[in-house]
């Protein structure tokens, strides 16, 4: 019943995710699923689970920008035996939406779990509730997955406490495992189960102090992984986002708001002031910024006393670029940097304050101008 609902289909891995088919052969086909419209099924059954797993695919960031990288390395992955995968790196890099954009690209339904200090093994494997006088069980993610013989994904894996994590001990050697809300039922992986897990140390040590609750796992788990790093995106990449997440911001708009900050940035063809400077310069000015907090960042490998607790990842980078034209009357209105005003919302309210006076002076190295702009 399963087959005809999980039906598999081949992508080519370059055309699937925009790879220069220079650097990828188009035909290097990977495989993924075509789950039917639901209403095609006569079964109600079959409706119901079509659906559900028809659900449970990602959706499309149609913004994403994949990188050969990564997508090769998890697509050896997905060939070779049975270990699980880690994607580990810096906060924001793009761990937990690979995966996702994996998913959301091959039709496949993701399954997730999310670790924290306090988790608890009914998080993975499901729970009982008593509803109206009767016990009704739910199965949680883990279960599911294999259930359907599909991928799970646990985030922020180094936050479980290593006693709790030994649950997947035995997961992770694909053997069966028992349900303990549900009578200890074992649960026999399918076909297809495999786990990725995702967290911002390597699981042995956290070099930048900044993951306080990350702990060091168990050799044996180690021994059973396929590690693959994820830092931030090369700058043609983020510059390629950064244009994207822009497209819809006019020309116009662009060269009013620049005048009124009356930015001055140092380009390759000099010193460029207010509208004089281009959008792609612009783009060039925001990634300098994000280099520059990177640098000094404990996320960033800094280990000065001074480092900054917080970085510019490509999710604030992203949200930064995205908003900060939107605040293109804050100089005339308040007198304020619409630049600074933005990040101010994104980033560095939530940072301690000589963060937040580091991340607001990179800004103004950058662009020429701090917070309250001079007339
Ligand atoms: N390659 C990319 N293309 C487009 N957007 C990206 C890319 N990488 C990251 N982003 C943006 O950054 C956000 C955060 O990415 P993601 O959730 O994958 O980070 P993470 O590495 O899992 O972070 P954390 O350590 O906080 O869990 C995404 O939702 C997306 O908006
Ligand atoms: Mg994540």
């Amino acid at each position: 019943m399963l087959d005809q609902i999980l039906v598999p289909r081949a992508y080519s891995l370059a055309q699937t995710f925009g790879l220069d088919p220079n650097e990828v052969d188009p035909s290097i086909e990977t495989m993924g699923y075509e789950i039917p419209d639901p209403s095609t099924f006569t079964d109600p059954q079959m409706q119901e689970t079509a659906a559900f797993l028809r659900a449970a695919v990602p959706a499309i960031d149609p913004l994403y920008k994949h990188r050969r990288a990564i997508i090769s390395d998890i697509y050896y992955w997905s060939n070779a035996g049975d270990d699980a995968l880690l994607l580990w790196g810096p906060t924001g890099s793009g761990k937990t939406s690979a995966w996702e954009q994996w998913c959301a690209c091959l039709g496949i339904p993701l399954f997730s779990i999310k670790g924290h200090k306090a988790f608890n093994e009914w998080e993975a494997t499901g729970k009982t509730d008593l509803v109206d006088g009767n016990t009704v069980h739910t199965p949680g993610p883990l279960t599911l997955a294999a259930q359907y013989g599909l991928p799970v994904i646990i985030n922020e894996y180094d936050r479980i406490a290593p006693a709790k994590a030994i649950v997947f001990n035995d997961i992770f050697e694909g053997r069966p495992f028992p349900v303990p809300s549900n009578n200890n039922m074992l649960v026999e992986p399918q076909p297809g189960f495999r786990v990725v897990l995702t967290a911002n140390t390597n699981l042995v040590e956290d070099p930048s102090g900044n993951y306080g609750t990350a702990s060091s796992h168990d050799i044996s788990l180690l021994e059973r992984l396929y590690s693959v790093h994820v830092g931030y995106p090369d700058r043609d990449v983020e510059r390629a986002l950064i244009e994207d997440v822009m497209s819809g911001v006019g020309d116009d708009l662009l060269a009013y708001w620049f005048d009124q900050e009356g930015f001055k940035v140092s380009t390759p063809n000099g010193l460029k002031e207010g509208a004089a400077i281009t959008r792609a310069e612009y783009i060039d000015a925001l990634l300098d910024v994000a280099h520059k907090i990177r640098a000094q960042s404990k996320d960033g490998g800094s280990t000065s006393d001074a480092a900054l607790e917080r970085t510019m990842s490509t999710r604030i980078l992203r949200k930064w670029a995205m908003h900060a034209p939107a605040h293109a009357r804050a100089p005339e209105k308040f007198g304020m940097s619409g630049l600074h005003l933005t990040l101010k919302k994104y980033l560095s309210n939530l940072a301690t304050q000589s963060t937040s006076i580091a991340l607001h002076q990179a800004v103004e190295t950058v662009f020429g101008v701090g917070m309250v702009l001079k007339d």
